[in-house]
This record gives C-alpha cells, structure tokens and sequence, in this order.
C-alpha cells in the first residue's frame, strides 16, 4: 500500500512559491489572514511532520506535545525565533530552522527609512499635509536633522548590522559598532569601529538596534541608556521590540531627550505602548521589516526548503543554532 504523505501544518498563508513546493505533502494552511487562535494551533498541530510557523506563533512546549511524536520540523519563516523554544524542540528531537541572509538587506532599507524619515520627520509632515494643514513653504517648517555626515552606532554588528554600515557610508557617515567579536572586514572596508555599548551610546547621532532578543540584550536600552544618548539624537530599532523598554523610551522622546525614534517593532505587538501613539517625534512602522515582495517570496521559499530536507532525511541549509 502506499505511504501518505505527511502532514504538514503551515501557520498562516505565505507566499505561492512557498505553498508550491509542499505540494507533494498533506498541506493544511490554518490561517489566510491573521495570526491562529492558539485553540486552533494546538488542535491542527495534532500529527503533524512539519509546522511552518511566523513570528506571530509561540511554539512551545506545549504546541510540540500537542504535535506528538511525528514531529520532526519547525521551519520559522523570519530568521528571529524568539517565538520558539529552541531546548523543548531539541529535548524531543524537533529541529528548527529560519531563514537568515534573505532579507538582510531589505530589513537595512527598513532601518534607514526609518533613520530618514525620523530625523527629517517624515511623519509628522505626512499628517500635516493629509489633514490639510499645510498653509505654505517655511523657513522653519517642520526643519529637522541631518543624517549624511553624522554618526551611526550599530548595536549588533551582524549581517544586517553590517549591510546598515554599507548604506551609511554612502551618505558618508562614521560608524561605530558594538558586537561580541569584531569585524574585520567591517573595520577594515567601512572604517567601522569597534566600542562598548556606553561610548557608542554617549558619541553617536544615530543608533541602531540589530541583536537578536535573547535574556542577555532584553531591555538593553531602558532609561539609563537612553539619558546616555545626546539629546539631537535618533533610536532605530528593527530588531526585536523588547530589546527597548517602550515607558522609557516614550519618556525621553516626550522630554526630548533624545529628538525622534524610529520603531519596526514593538515590545507587545501589534500593542503599541499608548505614549508613543501621542508623539509627533516617533514614526511608527508595523514591524515590516522584511516586507518587499522579493524577500518575502525568497523567506517563503527558504522556509519551506528546510522544512522538505528535515522531512526527506537530508540536513537543513538552515538549522538553529542553539543560544546559550
Ligand atoms: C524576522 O525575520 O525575524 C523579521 O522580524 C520578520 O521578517
């Protein structure tokens, strides 16, 4: 008799090129729109192969006991899986995977609009001019900072730490990075330098969040770094939105500690802390990091390749490693 095919619970719709090459499985595609009711993750994991999740699941134990025994994959389409616990998926033998490299440089873009359009405030002149407001041209009209020539601090100076970098030094910038080992090749083609997250804070008119979140940098900027910042300067943060304690930030920006903020991410989205919706000098995003159609289609396609290796016996391309 012949073998079904396994099954394959994919969290939420992804893009066609991803859907496309499970298609010799068992696919349930639990949700087309919004993230699933965690009653429904729980009942449609049961015998599941593989899961494709989002940021948007909290894989846990939990969901992998409820999975049971068949379970042999959890391919996260992002490449943060802070969603995931990494040790219960390794205590019963799951593999995990993400998608790290494909959406490096689009996530860059994200961070530099953001750098841009907070420090020439971009957004409250969108509103100015949408609510009709906009009388005439000013000589000190909503004039705001400039971003070529001045300081990047890089807090994290991964891949996408570094394609920040390359985009920096195009509007001729200096950067200063903090990272647990230093890099090389940043230092030596980018000029980039090496410092400790203090000195970074106390020297740079930009700073950039690119860490992942993990126990070690939750709430690494809380209020005692953001009083370290210059008052003319701009947080970005793309990262992970716990990476920032939103009370103090919100605090700073309304006392104009610091001049403006940029933020992808949130510490408990899609809630955004209710001080920050009244600031003019905050541009708010939702979390779109990687949102081009280009990366998106290469994210889908990533994550559904390693989901296919861990199901015909082979070694992902892209396993987690574990952080300890
Ligand atoms: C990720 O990949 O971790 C982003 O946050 C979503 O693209």
């Amino acid at each position: 008799m012949a073998e079904l095919p396994q099954k394959v619970l994919v969290a939420r719709r992804i893009p066609e090129v991803g859907l496309d090459l499970l298609s010799g499985l068992d696919v349930e595609v639990l949700s087309e729109e919004d993230p699933p009711p965690r009653t429904a993750l729980l009942r449609a994991v049961r015998g599941a192969s593989g899961i494709l999740t989002t940021l948007t699941e909290r894989v846990d134990a939990e969901v992998l006991d409820a999975a049971g025994p068949s379970l042999e994959v959890v391919a996260n389409m992002a490449v943060g899986y802070d969603n995931i616990d990494v040790a219960a998926a390794e205590k019963r033998g799951v593999i995990v995977t993400n998608t790290p490299g494909v959406l490096d440089e689009t996530t860059a873009d994200t961070a530099f609009m953001l750098m841009l359009a907070a420090a020439r405030r971009l957004g409250e002149a969108e509103r100015m001019v949408r609510a009709g407001r906009w009388r005439h041209w000013g000589p000190e009209l909503l004039v705001g900072l400039d971003v070529w020539g001045k300081t990047l601090g890089i807090v994290g100076m991964g891949r996408i730490g570094q394609a920040v970098a390359r985009r920096a030094r195009g509007f001729g910038m200096s950067v200063l990075y903090t990272a647990r080992s230093s890099k090389a090749e940043a230092e030596r083609e980018l000029g980039a330098r090496r410092v400790h997250l203090e000195e970074l804070l106390a020297e740079s008119d930009f700073v950039s969040l690119h860490v992942p979140l993990t126990p070690q940098t939750h709430r690494l900027i809380g209020s005692k770094e953001l009083r370290k910042m210059k008052s003319t300067s701009v947080l970005v943060n793309t990262a992970r939105g716990p990476v920032v304690d939103e009370e103090a930030l919100a605090e700073a920006l309304a006392e104009g500690r610091i001049f403006a903020a940029g933020l992808d991410v949130y510490e408990n989205e899609p809630g955004v802390h209710p001080k920050l919706l009244e600031l003019e000098n905050v541009v708010l995003a939702p979390h779109i990091g990687s949102a081009s159609i280009e990366t998106r289609n290469r994210m889908a396609e990533m994550a559904a390749r390693n989901l296919l290796a861990v199901l015909r016996g082979e070694e992902p391309p892209n396993p987690v490693v574990t952080r300890r």
